[in-house]
């Protein structure tokens, strides 16, 4: 359970997420898509999240093409090794089709900041170690999803800097009942891994 925080101001740390911190990172990433579900239920995580999570952070976390970043605040007892975990960042080189000019950008995949450690600069410190690592990894450009009614969220990057570019557009409709959906026409050779801006797709190697 999470300790007490210390009296503001807070000094945070950040630090690259080692593979002993998965516990961590699993925890904020559920509370970041239990927030994101709550908000439209359609983005709630499947059964099963957590082992291809964990997958996807052994396979990933060391490498070039990724930032698992964690924040941590120190606890009451000093003695505590690591402090408390309050933030979470996940940036990850994207590749888009061939069929377009400009493929490559930095995505910023997830980004959480515990409910006690936000209305403090700890978004703002984590964002802009992500975007610090896009320019330095020669990336020209930073890019996300936000669900539409998060405010807060829509607010937060807005004051750091971004601008929507492009919008995902939604329409309900009344399925045939009893008929599972094709896969995608490009699918054939893997049915069913589909694929995400959180690029779990750990059979493609
Ligand atoms: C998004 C997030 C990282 C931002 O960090 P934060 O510390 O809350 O950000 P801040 O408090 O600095 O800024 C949020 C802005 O929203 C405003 N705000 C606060 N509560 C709000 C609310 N309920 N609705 C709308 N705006 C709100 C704040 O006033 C601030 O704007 P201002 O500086 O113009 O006053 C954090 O709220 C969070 O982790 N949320 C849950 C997960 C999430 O949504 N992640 C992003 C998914 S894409």
């Amino acid at each position: 359970m999470p300790r007490t925080l210390p009296a503001h101001p807070w000094a945070f740390r950040l630090a690259v997420a080692t593979e002993e911190d998965f516990a961590v990172v699993a925890r904020l990433f559920a509370a970041l898509h239990t927030f994101n579900a709550s908000l439209d239920p359609r983005f709630a995580l499947a059964e099963g999240w957590q082992a291809l999570l964990h997958a996807h952070f052994v396979r990933t976390h060391n490498t070039p093409g990724s930032l698992w970043l964690l924040a941590w605040v120190d606890g009451p007892d000093a003695d505590a090794a690591q402090g408390e975990p309050v933030g979470l960042l996940l940036m990850e080189s994207h590749l888009d089709s061939p069929l377009f000019a400009q493929r490559r950008w930095a995505e910023l995949v997830a980004l959480y900041v515990d409910e006690r450690a936000r209305g403090t600069d700890l978004a703002q410190q984590l964002v802009k170690a992500g975007t610090d690592w896009a320019a330095e990894h020669g990336f020209d450009r930073v890019q996300l999803y936000v669900t539409a009614s998060n405010e807060r969220a829509r607010a937060f990057y807005t004051r750091a800097g971004f601008a929507p570019a492009q919008e995902i557009w939604r329409l309900e409709v009344e399925p045939q009942p009893d008929v599972t959906p094709p896969p995608e026409p490009t699918d054939h050779m893997h049915p069913e891994l589909g694929h995400h801006h959180l690029a779990i797709d750990l059979d493609r190697d």
